[in-house]
């Protein structure tokens, strides 16, 4: 794969989160190929023996190191490996996270401050750490993992994961006045359903689990939902190459969709009201007739 000439973006110096599988791997590997010197981050090692044999067997210019964006220590430790090895980070890329699913009432404090601590303070700890060089360097992008669920605007079961994601939207959206007169850009990627471990790797809150929840008829409903949208996924590659683009284009957008579904959910909410959108997609979702269970 050599796509914008590989050449010209030699000696890139990348870092991507959550490298251990799906997007993140992809990722990686799409930069590595296409000649950026990459850093494939994960929170644990075990999980590199993969990247690790396709980068010897390819001859890829991509190391690992371990990172989890929970942890203040790890962070640190991981930038500072990278910057005393490569002197520089030009391209951030925020991708580690997982989905919290559940009823808003019934999801307990510390379920949610975990969804939180991972998707959004995971996304400020290291970004914040990478910031200073990149100010230095006076050059610099950052490319935030988003979510289709922004245009969507939520789902039954998901106001956690899709409140982290509209919070990664306001604060990559303000960060780019802030960054621009430091030559610092900034850009989201939507990706719609993508086929990775994603969806096994959901959380589901405590009480949403118990059918005396007053919220299981709903939660009901959406399963099948779910098990469905998964038959049209798009593979994480296709996210990986829009990444790829993002970082290469010359005057990147502000965001870049992944994924036919989420290009035609955006399409659509284009030519509707809120209340419009709205009520299709309840339709959509199968909750026209949906009760509460007590
Ligand atoms: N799949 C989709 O349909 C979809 C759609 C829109 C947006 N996204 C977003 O895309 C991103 C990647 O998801 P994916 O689909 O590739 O799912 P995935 O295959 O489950 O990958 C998630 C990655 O995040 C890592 N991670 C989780 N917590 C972490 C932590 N504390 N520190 C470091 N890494 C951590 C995981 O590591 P472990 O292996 O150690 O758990 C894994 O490498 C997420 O931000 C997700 O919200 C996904």
């Amino acid at each position: 794969m050599t796509s914008p000439s590989s050449s010209s973006l030699k000696h890139r110096v990348a870092l991507v989160t959550g490298s251990s599988s799906g997007i993140g791997y992809e990722t990686s590997l799409m930069l590595a190929r296409n000649g950026f010197i990459t850093y494939a981050t994960m929170r644990n090692l075990k999980k590199s023996e993969n990247i690790k044999s396709l980068t010897e067997k390819e001859k890829l210019p991509l190391k690992v190191e371990q990172l989890d964006v929970t942890d203040d220590r790890s962070v640190k430790n991981a930038i500072q490996s990278i910057t005393v090895e490569s002197s520089k980070i030009d391209v951030l890329v925020n991708n580690a996270g997982y989905a919290l699913n559940g009823a808003f009432e019934d999801i307990a404090m510390d379920e949610l401050k975990a969804q939180y601590e991972t998707n959004l303070f995971g996304v400020a700890r290291v970004t914040q750490a990478v910031l200073p060089f990149m100010r230095k360097q006076k050059s610099g992008i950052i490319v935030n993992i988003s979510s289709g669920v922004v245009p969507m605007g939520g789902f039954p079961g998901g106001s956690a994961y899709v409140s982290t994601k509209f919070a990664i939207e306001g604060l990559s959206k303000s960060m780019k006045y802030e960054l621009e007169p430091f030559g610092i850009k900034v850009v989201l990627v939507e990706p719609g359903v993508i086929g990775t471990n994603f969806f096994n790797a959901v959380v589901v809150a405590k009480k949403s689990q118990d059918s005396s929840s007053p919220y299981s008829n709903i939660m009901k409903k959406m399963a099948p939902r779910f098990e469905e949208i998964m038959k049209n996924a798009s593979s994480p590659e296709l996210v990986a190459r829009v990444v790829l683009k993002a970082i290469t284009d010359e005057n990147p957008s502000l965001i870049y969709l992944a994924g036919k579904d989420v290009e035609q959910l955006k399409e659509a909410n284009r030519g509707m009201s809120d209340e419009e959108f709205y009520r299709m997609m309840k339709k959509n979702f199968n909750l026209d007739s949906i009760e509460s269970t007590t």
